[in-house]
């Protein structure tokens, strides 16, 4: 109101002395004024409303390396593979201000292994809000796309979701979860957003972040975990170059896998394939009393031996994994405190 007075004043002033030639650039000068004065308070609401609300500014988005590594070295328990991939591959993108294209991560592996849970690290270190920013978005196929009737809409609606969120916040993550029960077509119509393009109608995609978790491969992992553990050797040892072969022929050539009769894998769009190990008693062990501790309780060795203890493990002869890795520990943890 107040700066509405004085512009009103003022040109009262200028249409009393007369001069008509003086109003225009006078006038002009206002305007700017007045703009200058509306785009300050503007930016300072914004600021305002920034510091109490998500928004998609470094305040509430930035990377934090040494967390994530921390968080890989002390949370997630025997996958000494999947760790370093990862940490290698999110901090590479991260620290890149023009990077060539989106991170697209594929992280295979059996039940409870820690997919899901590696995603929400990754989510933890780079959003403030963590898996509860409103730039953090994740797909489950069989809840989101559940009949194949009606691919044609899903389609549409995940490409509008897709771009409505990146024209939003270029900085934004998406998590695809049960990635080998999505339907093929669906995703070849994400196939765009993961390439290499500068912008797609006028949206850029390339400082996004897509993770696809699924099953796929998982037996063909274990299989050579196996092989390890019969021969004796460290699970250490097992590199990544062990795993790829046996992944690409169980995934890559497997005309069962919905994953992979798309054209991600021969388009390259995938950049890093990351095999999670299936977990032995002691890795069940560690989760228990991470889980312990999670729940402000002391934690105890003998209740998380007893807990791990009573799981099942595979082959029923050498006990060597564990078949539901770390899942339904919570569970069983209240049965046995
Ligand atoms: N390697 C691990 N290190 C630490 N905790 C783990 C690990 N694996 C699983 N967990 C624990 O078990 C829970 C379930 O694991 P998660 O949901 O990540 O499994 P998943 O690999 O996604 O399995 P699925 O293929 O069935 O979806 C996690 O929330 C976490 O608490
Ligand atoms: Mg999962």
């Amino acid at each position: 109101m107040k700066l509405r007075n004085r512009h009103l004043l003022l040109l009262w002033m200028l249409v009393c002395s007369g001069t008509t030639e003086a109003i225009e650039p006078i006038s002009t000068s206002i305007a700017v004024g007045v703009a200058a004065a509306l785009t300050g308070f503007l930016a300072t609401h914004q600021n305002i409303f920034c510091y109490i609300r998500e928004c998609c500014r470094p305040e509430w988005i930035s990377f934090n390396r040494t967390g994530l590594q921390t968080d890989l070295e002390n949370k997630l328990f025997g996958q000494h593979i999947a760790s370093r991939i990862i940490l290698k591959a999110v901090n590479g993108f991260m620290s890149n201000d023009n990077p060539k294209k989106p991170l697209v991560l594929s992280l295979h592996g059996w039940t409870g292994t820690g997919k899901n849970f590696v995603s929400k690290l990754i989510a933890e270190n780079i959003y403030k809000e963590g898996m509860d920013s409103s730039f953090v978005h994740v797909f489950t196929s069989t809840l989101h796309f559940p009949h194949s009737s009606q691919n044609a809409t899903y389609k549409s609606q995940l490409q509008q979701w897709i771009k409505g969120n990146v024209s939003n916040c270029e900085r934004s993550m998406f998590i695809f979860d049960e990635m080998d029960k999505m339907h093929p077509g669906l995703i070849d119509s994400i196939k765009p957003y993961l390439d290499y393009y500068d912008k797609l109608d006028g949206v850029s995609y390339r400082k996004s972040m897509f993770i696809f978790l699924s099953n796929a491969g998982g037996e063909s992992i274990i299989e050579t975990a196996l092989n390890f553990w019969i021969a004796g050797r460290d699970r250490e040892e097992i590199e990544l170059k062990d795993l790829e072969k046996a992944l690409s022929l169980s995934v890559f050539n497997n005309d069962k896998s919905g994953f992979f009769h798309t054209s991600l894998i021969d388009k390259h769009l995938v950049d890093f394939f990351v095999p999670f190990l299936p977990l032995e008693q002691k890795h069940v062990e560690q989760c228990v009393m991470a889980e312990m501790k999670a729940r402000e309780l002391e934690p105890d060795r003998d209740v998380a031996e007893k807990v791990a203890g009573d799981l099942h493990y595979f082959p029923k002869s050498d006990r060597a994994f564990s078949t539901k890795g770390c899942k339904a520990i919570q569970s069983k943890l209240d049965y046995y405190l």
